[in-house]
């Protein structure tokens, strides 16, 4: 039996492989943040995927911090349409793959991304000079310290509808340049937030902690990390002084999250808006996507041996395109990670694990080019999937937003 189709343990849940489907915004909810036609469309077709955890895609906890105005939101008068669509996603689920997978929600704030009404309106930590060269004429609100006190308690609301709408876990989302993850390199910020590495966690580990007390063990509250972000230093987290991947804070960091009751890290490097191809290596970037997905084996190796009991999922693995799941299955062995991750496969191609495991391979003229045409979509301001393989819904979108531009 293959090992990524074997079942496993995460905190207390029996998983029914190791298959992960990464969060992948769609820019396609409703402008209130309840999933809409293409939401639901996506996610029944990851139902039919045969994925032991779906994690659900970037989900706002207040409406500043929403990336687009079509980002999902998690509030009272959304949490109904969420508890509707998780339960198609189960039944369809269910019906096609014999099982359900766990569903996990992302929560997020996203900070200097923040574009709710589609216009920038940036939320930092701290002033970067790195980030915003060439874009001095943003106006940029720094967070105060009192917004930050108060946004454990979002996180916590959220969380709660979380339970409500039925997903069976939450992810307190510290990656990508987002919010909580750009606290961890404010290195330069002044007061309680800003300076020590203690300072700097703060309000992710306020975050966390607040998540647990609301939801207890009722949900399995996980979070997604990056290990290490690939920004010079003092600007980047994860980095020394000589510009160097240097991991011991992230070490620290881990060893923290064990201490507060977090068992699943789903680790992911870089950024997804000035280093794509670190993020998420692709086949016309800067560097060989083979070497930046090397990358996130270092990092991820790295990791998971210095904290082995907690569970890792692994990114970047729908770059290998067709060989991907052999890819993943090598990975595991090897002790990588323990969970394979596939984000963009999955527009790509949502049952190509299940076909994998009925033909012993993928079809090439399904699987994940890596091409970027996914990310194009979102960056365009418009809804995101794959206009190569799922060319009827999307193609049309990529024509009007991306090649007439
Ligand atoms: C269109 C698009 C949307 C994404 N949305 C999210 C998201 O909501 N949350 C997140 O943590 N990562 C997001 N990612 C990153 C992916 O989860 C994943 O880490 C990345 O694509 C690399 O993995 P892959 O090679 O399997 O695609 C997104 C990536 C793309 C291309």
């Amino acid at each position: 039996m293959l090992l990524i189709d074997s079942p496993m343990q995460v905190c207390g849940r029996t998983l029914r492989n190791r298959v992960v489907f990464q969060p992948m915004e769609g820019c396609d909810g409703t402008r209130e943040g309840a999933p809409d036609a293409l939401t639901r469309r996506r996610y029944l077709r990851f139902a039919g995927g045969g994925a032991g955890l779906v994690w659900f895609e970037a989900t706002a906890v207040v409406p500043e911090g929403r990336a687009n105005p079509r980002q999902m939101y998690l509030h009272g008068g959304t949490v109904d349409a969420f508890r509707t669509l998780l339960s198609e996603v189960r039944e369809k689920a269910v019906e096609t793959c014999g099982f359900a997978p766990l569903i996990v929600a992302q929560l997020t704030h996203s900070g200097r991304f923040s574009k709710p009404d589609g216009r920038p309106a940036p939320m930092v930590a701290y002033r970067n000079p790195h980030w915003e060269k060439g874009r001095e004429d943003q106006s940029y609100t720094v967070v105060t310290d009192d917004y930050c006190g108060a946004l454990p308690e979002q996180y916590a609301r959220a969380a709660r509808l979380a339970e409500d709408a039925g997903f069976d876990g939450v992810d307190v989302k510290c990656c990508h340049g987002y919010l909580l993850n750009e606290f961890l390199s404010a290195r330069e910020r002044p007061g309680k937030y800003g300076g020590s590495l203690e300072n700097r966690t703060r309000l992710y580990f306020d975050c966390i902690d607040a998540v647990r007390n609301a939801v207890a063990d009722r949900l399995l509250v996980a979070t997604r990390l990056n290990g290490c972000d690939g920004f010079p230093y003092p600007y980047g987290f994860g980095v020394n002084e000589e510009n160097e991947i240097d991991l011991t804070e992230t070490k620290i960091i881990l060893g923290e999250l064990k201490r507060r009751g977090i068992g699943l890290v789903n680790l992911t490097v870089g950024n997804p808006y000035l280093i794509p191809h670190v993020n998420r290596p692709w086949n016309f970037g800067p560097e060989d996507g083979r070497v930046s997905l090397n990358r996130i084996y270092d990092v991820t190796r790295a990791l998971k041996a210095a904290a082995p009991e907690l569970k890792f999922v692994m990114s970047g693995l729908s770059f290998p395109g067709p060989a991907a799941v052999d890819e993943a299955e090598t990975a595991l062995e090897a002790g990588v990670a323990d969970l394979a991750g596939f984000g963009r496969m999955t527009f790509a191609y949502p049952t190509f694990f299940r076909d994998y495991l009925a033909a012993g391979s993928l079809s090439r003229n399904q699987t994940c080019l890596a091409c970027g045409k996914c990310s194009e979509l979102m960056r365009a301001g418009t809804v995101a999937g794959c206009p190569v393989r799922d060319a009827e819904v999307y193609l049309p979108y990529y024509k009007q937003y991306v090649l007439r531009k």
